[in-house]
């Protein structure tokens, strides 16, 4: 079944006017075995509109359908993942060469410090003697990171604006963090986006130095003018590192 192409974000479009029954059948079914019926917040259903489609069966390029038949644009792609769209030519055919190889073997790969190369030579500031370490999610890449800093520096505080994973040692500078021991909250602090009045004041706070600072470099904004440069300043005065999580920005900074 096709019907008309909708948008699927940012532009809300007239999306709840049309029928989601399978959507909505899947929907009470994953909630049964699900935590909120997806496996990442960003996907859960109370995330979107009413109305809105729920459960995706295929792409092509930037165009998805949905469990119902409608197409639309997405403008998501991946949370972000997807810059080349779905099924990109290259892209899968890369895949099936590797799949024809085999994956996930018992000693490395030849093709690890070739894209490990690529990496440090792509990123400006992983300079001459960058290394790089493949995880499997962005909340181990910043627990890593956090873990390198509290080494360099010889600190253990870590001040954070954004959203940096599920992990305790993050979690524990939310408000709520039910399940994650008191004792790290007293590891961290948080400031807000584009404020740095309130980067001066987690700084000073508790007058424990940090080991790190670590933010997302554009949250729904950008970042403001100087903001950036900043961050880096008040936390370097303060001996601190400077860590940005591109989980999402992908080096746009
Ligand atoms: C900026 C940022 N950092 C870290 C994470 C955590 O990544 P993951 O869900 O892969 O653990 C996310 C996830 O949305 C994110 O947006």
């Amino acid at each position: 079944m096709r019907h008309s192409v909708h948008v699927v974000l940012p532009v809300l479009v007239s999306s709840a006017m049309i029928a989601h029954p399978e959507c909505n059948r899947l929907l009470q079914r994953a909630l049964l075995v699900s935590p909120g019926g997806a496996q990442t917040m960003s996907k859960r259903a109370e995330r979107f509109p009413a109305g809105y489609p729920l459960f995706l069966t295929h792409g092509s390029g930037v165009r998805v359908w949905c469990a119902d038949g409608h197409e639309y644009v997405d403008w998501i792609c991946g949370l972000g993942a997807l810059t080349l769209g779905y099924c990109h030519r290259d892209v899968d055919a890369a895949v099936f060469r590797q799949l024809s190889d085999g994956v996930s073997y018992s000693l490395p790969h030849t093709l690890e410090a070739e894209v490990a190369e690529q990496l440090v030579a792509t990123i400006p500031c992983a300079g001459p003697d960058g290394m790089v370490r493949f995880v499997k999610t962005g909340s181990e890449a910043c627990a890593a990171a956090v873990r390198i800093a509290r080494i360099v520096t010889g600190r253990e505080r870590i001040l954070y604006c954004g959203y940096h994973g599920w992990l305790d040692g993050y979690v524990a500078s939310r408000p709520e963090h039910p399940g994650v021991p008191e004792v790290l909250a007293g590891l961290v602090g948080s400031f807000v986006h584009n404020d740095l009045n309130s980067l001066r004041a987690a700084l000073d706070a508790y007058g424990i130095a940090p080991a790190a600072v670590m933010l997302e470099p554009a949250l729904n904004s950008h970042p403001e003018p100087d903001f950036l440069e900043g961050v880096l300043k008040l936390a370097h005065a303060a001996g601190a590192l400077v860590i940005f999580d591109e989980m999402v920005t992908g080096f746009r900074w």
